[in-house]
């Protein structure tokens, strides 16, 4: 008899695009909630703020059968001023975490679509901890800030390592090249 370890069977297919149909949208408030209020802690009840009332929601979605299934990753951009952009509340499932992936291409999307409506300046307040992460993907430091009582780092896109697109509703397929056990 034979004992193999179990394993959870993540579809290596994800679909990265803006949120626009209401499962999507939906999905995308569930996610905020679970990680932001449940996981971190930061917002007591909700992390809703006006700026959900001016951004562009993008969400990272997971396939089954080939077709889109569930949403495991988001963030939200938005401009503040003219032709200045702010990414905020990046967030990716726990379940799908470190897959190689999903955050770089949710912030791909992100600055890529800021980038293609006239983006000069690409900024984030990015968790102490994700600092390392940023970097990689070509974003600068330029200031610690204290934020909802958690410390953060204002950091600045390279636009030139993040091409203008002209649709983000389109969005990309992405292949995790990283499979989970458990
Ligand atoms: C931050 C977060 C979005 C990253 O998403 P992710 O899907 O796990 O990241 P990715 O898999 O795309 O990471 C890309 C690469 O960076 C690495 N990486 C991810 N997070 C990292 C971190 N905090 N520090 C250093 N490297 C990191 C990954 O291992 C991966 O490396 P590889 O290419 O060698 O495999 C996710 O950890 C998360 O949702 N955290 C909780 C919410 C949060 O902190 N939000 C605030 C963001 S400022």
């Amino acid at each position: 008899m034979s004992f193999q370890r179990a394993q959870a069977f993540l579809s290596p297919d994800y679909i990265i695009r803006a949120a626009a149909q209401p499962w999507e949208l939906a999905g995308v408030r569930a996610l905020r909630h679970q990680v932001f209020v449940e996981e971190q802690g930061i917002f007591d009840r909700d992390d809703r703020d006006d700026i959900d009332d001016i951004a562009m929601p993008l969400a990272a979605i997971s396939t089954f059968a080939a077709e889109a299934d569930q949403v495991v990753g988001t963030v939200r951009i938005h401009q503040e001023a003219p032709r200045i952009w702010r990414g905020s509340r990046l967030a990716v499932a726990q379940s799908h975490r470190r897959l190689g992936r999903l955050g770089a291409e949710l912030i791909r999307l992100a600055v890529c679509t800021a980038h293609g409506r006239g983006c000069d300046r690409f900024m984030a307040h990015v968790q102490i901890q994700n600092v390392p992460l940023f970097k990689r993907l070509r974003w600068h430091p330029l200031r610690e800030v204290e934020l909802h009582g958690v410390l953060h780092m204002e950091m600045q896109a390279d636009l030139s390592f993040y091409p203008p697109i002209p649709d983000p509703f389109a969005g990309w397929k992405a292949l995790s090249p990283k499979r989970r056990s458990v």
